[in-house]
C-alpha cells in the first residue's frame, strides 16, 4: 500500500471519490497544498493533523473538489425542463409549488439556472421552489452571494445576464428575484438520511458528480436519487453518467441533449448499455407527459458540417436518416447508415460525431474517443464531439484532458458569441 492510500481511502470514504477518476496526482497535491499550509513536513505528520481536526478534513475536501460549473450548462436540459415543469403543474393542478433539487449544486450556477429558465419560462415565484446542496461549505457561501466573473457565462446566449444580474465592474449579482427562489444548503449525497424528512422533488438535477465515483458508489447515489425524486418525477443527469440508471429502473424521456430520465415499472430483463444518446423510450403510464422533441439532432447537424462533394441533397438525406436511427434507438441500422455515408461520400464531421455516440452507448469508450477525435479533426470546434469526449476522459480520470476539451469549447462559444454580436 503506498504512503498516500490512506488520504485516497479517507476521501473515498467521505466524499466517494475514486482515486481513478481523477488520478492520484490531483489527491497527491492537495496533500502536498495542505502540507505547504499548515507548515508540516512529512505526510505521516499531516496524517494524524487530519484525524484529529474536523476543519482539517473539511480543507482537504475542498482541496480536492472540482467545482467546475457554469449558467445554463448543456442547454437543452432547461429548455426540457419547463416544458415538463409546465405540464406537471397542470397535473398537479396547482395545489402546491413544484420542487426542485440541485445536488451538487457547487457555485450556484445550476440551481439559479434552474429558477432563471423557469421564472422566463412564465412560471410565477410561487409555483416552484428549488433546493441547492453542495458537500463544499466554501462553494456554497459562493453560491449564496451570488455574484459571478466570465467563467460562469460561458454559452453562446447570456440573454438571461442582461434580464438577471446587474453588472459591477467585470462581476455581476444575481437579481433577489432568482435568489428567493433557490434555498442553500451543506448537504453530503453519502449521509445517510439526506433530506429524509423532506417531501420528495419532482425534479432532481444531479450532474457531474456520477464521474467521480466508482460503480459501487454510484449505485449507492442513485438509489439515494431515487429516494429523492417523486414517482411521477424526473431525473436530469450529467452527459457521460446514464450507465447504471437503465438497471435501476429508470430510462431515457428519450429528448435529446436533455440526460433525463423518468422511473419505468418493469425493470429491464437484461443490462441496456446506456446513454449518452437520447432513446425515445416508453414514458410510464403515469409520469409526467413529454412534449414534442424541441430539436432533432439533424438541426445542429448541419452547422459544423464540411460541405460533402457529393450531390448535397443525397448526402444530407443520408444524414438525416442517420440521425431518425439513432434516434429511434436503432444503433445497429444507425451504425450501417454511418458506414454507408463514409462510403459513398467525402467524411464529415458529423458522421464520426455519430459513431462516437453510438459506441459511447455500446459501451465501447475507446472506440468512442477514437471516432470523436476522427470529428474534431475535421472540425476542430465541433461542440458536441468535444462535449462527449470531455465528459468521455473525465469519465476515465483524464481531468486535465477534459478541462482542455472544455475549455476549447467554451473558447469556441465565446467566439461564436462576439462574431453574432459583430
Ligand atoms: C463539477 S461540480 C458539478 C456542479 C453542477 N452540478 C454542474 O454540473 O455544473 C461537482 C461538485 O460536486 C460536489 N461534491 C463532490 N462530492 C460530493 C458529495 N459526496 N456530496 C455532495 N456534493 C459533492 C463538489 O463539491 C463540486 O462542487
Amino acid at each position: 500500500m503506498s504512503a498516500e492510500q490512506r488520504f485516497f481511502d479517507f476521501l473515498k470514504e467521505r466524499i466517494g471519490l475514486d482515486v481513478a477518476s481523477v488520478g492520484p496526482a490531483i489527491i497527491e497535491r492537495a496533500v502536498r497544498q495542505r502540507c505547504n499550509a499548515l507548515h508540516i513536513q512529512g505526510s505521516d505528520e499531516y496524517w494524524q493533523r487530519l484525524l484529529g481536526s474536523r476543519d482539517e478534513q473539511q480543507a482537504l475536501i475542498e482541496a480536492v473538489i472540482v467545482p467546475e460549473t457554469w449558467f445554463f450548462r448543456y442547454p437543452e436540459s432547461f429548455a426540457t425542463l419547463v416544458k415538463l415543469a409546465t405540464v406537471r403543474l397542470a397535473q398537479i393542478n396547482g395545489m402546491r409549488a413544484l420542487r426542485l433539487l440541485s445536488l451538487p449544486c457547487s457555485t450556484g450556477e445550476e440551481p439559479y439556472s434552474i429558477a432563471m429558465a423557469l421564472l422566463d419560462g412564465g412560471l410565477a415565484p410561487h409555483q416552484f421552489k428549488v433546493d441547492g446542496l453542495d458537500v463544499s461549505p466554501l462553494s456554497v457561501e459562493r453560491a449564496k452571494r451570488a455574484v459571478y466573473g466570465k467563467n460562469s457565462f460561458r454559452g453562446q446566449d447570456t440573454g438571461f445576464r442582461e434580464r438577471h444580474f446587474v453588472a459591477d465592474g467585470d462581476r455581476y449579482s444575481l437579481s433577489e428575484r432568482v435568489r428567493e427562489q433557490v434555498r442553500l444548503q451543506v448537504g453530503n449525497v453519502l449521509e445517510p438520511g439526506l433530506l429524509a424528512s423532506e417531501p420528495v422533488f419532482d425534479f432532481v438535477f444531479c450532474r457531474n458528480l456520477l464521474i467521480y465515483f466508482d460503480q459501487p458508489t454510484q449505485r449507492q447515489v442513485f438509489e439515494v436519487l431515487k429516494r429523492l425524486t417523486h414517482e411521477e418525477g424526473v431525473l436530469f443527469i450529467g452527459p457521460a453518467e446514464g450507465s447504471l440508471l437503465g438497471r435501476l429502473g429508470m430510462r431515457s424521456i428519450g429528448i435529446p441533449q436533455s440526460f433525463a430520465f423518468s422511473r419505468y415499472s418493469e425493470p429491464e430483463p437484461t443490462p441496456a448499455p446506456v446513454l449518452p444518446l437520447p432513446l425515445p423510450l416508453p414514458i410510464p403510464p403515469r409520469s409526467v407527459v413529454v412534449p414534442p422533441r424541441p430539436r432533432p439532432f439533424t438541426a445542429r447537424a448541419a452547422q459544423p458540417v464540411a460541405a460533402p462533394a457529393e450531390p448535397a441533397s443525397e448526402a444530407a438525406s443520408l444524414l438525416a436518416s442517420i440521425a431518425t436511427l439513432a434516434n429511434e434507438g436503432k444503433s445497429a441500422e444507425a451504425r450501417a447508415a454511418c458506414e454507408r455515408y463514409l462510403q459513398q461520400h467525402e467524411p464529415v464531421a458529423q458522421v464520426f460525431y455519430w459513431l462516437g455516440l453510438l459506441s459511447d452507448v455500446a459501451g465501447n469508450a475507446m472506440e468512442a474517443q477514437g471516432f470523436y477525435r476522427k470529428a474534431l479533426y475535421l472540425a476542430p470546434q465541433h461542440p458536441e464531439a468535444l462535449a462527449h469526449l470531455a465528459a468521455l476522459l473525465a469519465s476515465q480520470g483524464d481531468v486535465a484532458g477534459a478541462q482542455r476539451l472544455q475549455e476549447r469549447a467554451a473558447r469556441s462559444s465565446r467566439t461564436a458569441d462576439s462574431e453574432l454580436k459583430r
